[in-house]
């Protein structure tokens, strides 16, 4: 794979976004939010392989493909179901794959590649976004754990933008229907905080626990440049300036910003 077959493979990916275009404004942000947040993770995981320093030119793109494709069943997804809620419509990873197995998506972004490769990406988007990361050959849980870093990087973004909005202005599939909390944190929530346990969202009953279940992710990176990249962008700061004030915030926020300092040391 080269650069050039990248950028065609982008201008391919923004042709199959555009046909997905909505009539309702509501709508289309909603795309246009998962169009851009899928650039965003090319360029996260691009600065993932430099920092980390994959060498390997065809590793690097290979990411940057799989970075491009991952989100490929999110626009389907929305399309039939108006949300990206995989618990109320379809999982979209497993979508994605499907799609990317079996019909002309196959052609149109995976041509060109060798079969290995074509698994290689087919899994990653598969699983990029399962809970915890599946049992599978080095050069998969590789590729993945490269995906799962620079998605979430991208969506700490999303969400420190998403807070920061006006309700009126904010993006309606985003915040997966989840009503505000006003003031509240699930004693769950917290305790999985503190135990440096991952959040699933069966367990969240509100926005305030949503942003924990986002903090939560930082149990579940894999390199440190990506740590790097979330203490430089400020991200924990960010995302805990929209928690109710209190102590049991104050601590849990403490909490995560130690765990973040140690995995960031020297
Ligand atoms: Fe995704």
């Amino acid at each position: 794979m080269t650069e050039k077959d990248f950028t065609r493979l982008k201008r391919r990916f923004l042709r199959y976004v555009e046909s997905y275009r909505m009539n309702t404004p509501g709508d289309q942000q909603n795309i246009a939010l998962k169009r851009d947040h899928t650039l965003k993770v090319c360029r996260d995981i691009g600065l993932i392989t430099r920092g980390e320093a994959i060498g390997r030119r065809n590793d690097a793109l290979l990411a940057r493909t799989a970075a491009l494709l991952h989100d490929i069943g999110r626009f389907p997804q929305y399309a039939k179901f108006k949300t990206f809620n995989d618990g109320s419509s379809v999982n979209h990873g497993r979508l994605g794959a499907e799609l990317l197995m079996k019909t002309d998506l196959k052609l149109k972004f995976l041509e060109g590649l060798s079969r290995r490769e074509q698994s290689l990406i087919i899994r990653a988007v598969k699983y990029h976004s399962a809970l915890t990361l599946p049992r599978l050959d080095k050069r998969s849980v590789f590729l993945l754990r490269l995906v799962r870093d620079a998605d979430k990087l991208d969506i700490w973004r999303v969400f420190v933008e998403y807070f920061g909005q006006e309700k009126k202005d904010r993006s309606t599939a985003a915040g997966q229907g989840l009503p505000e909390g006003e003031g509240i944190i699930s004693p769950g929530v917290l305790r999985n905080i503190f135990e440096n346990r991952l959040i699933s969202l069966a367990g969240i009953r509100n926005l305030n626990d949503y942003k924990l279940l986002l903090l939560s992710w930082v149990y579940d990176i894999n390199f440190r440049t990506t740590f790097r990249l979330f203490r430089k962008r400020r991200y924990l700061e960010r995302l805990a300036a929209y928690l109710p004030a209190g102590e049991e915030a104050d601590k849990a926020v403490a909490h995560l910003k130690e765990f973040v300092a140690q995995k960031t040391k020297n």
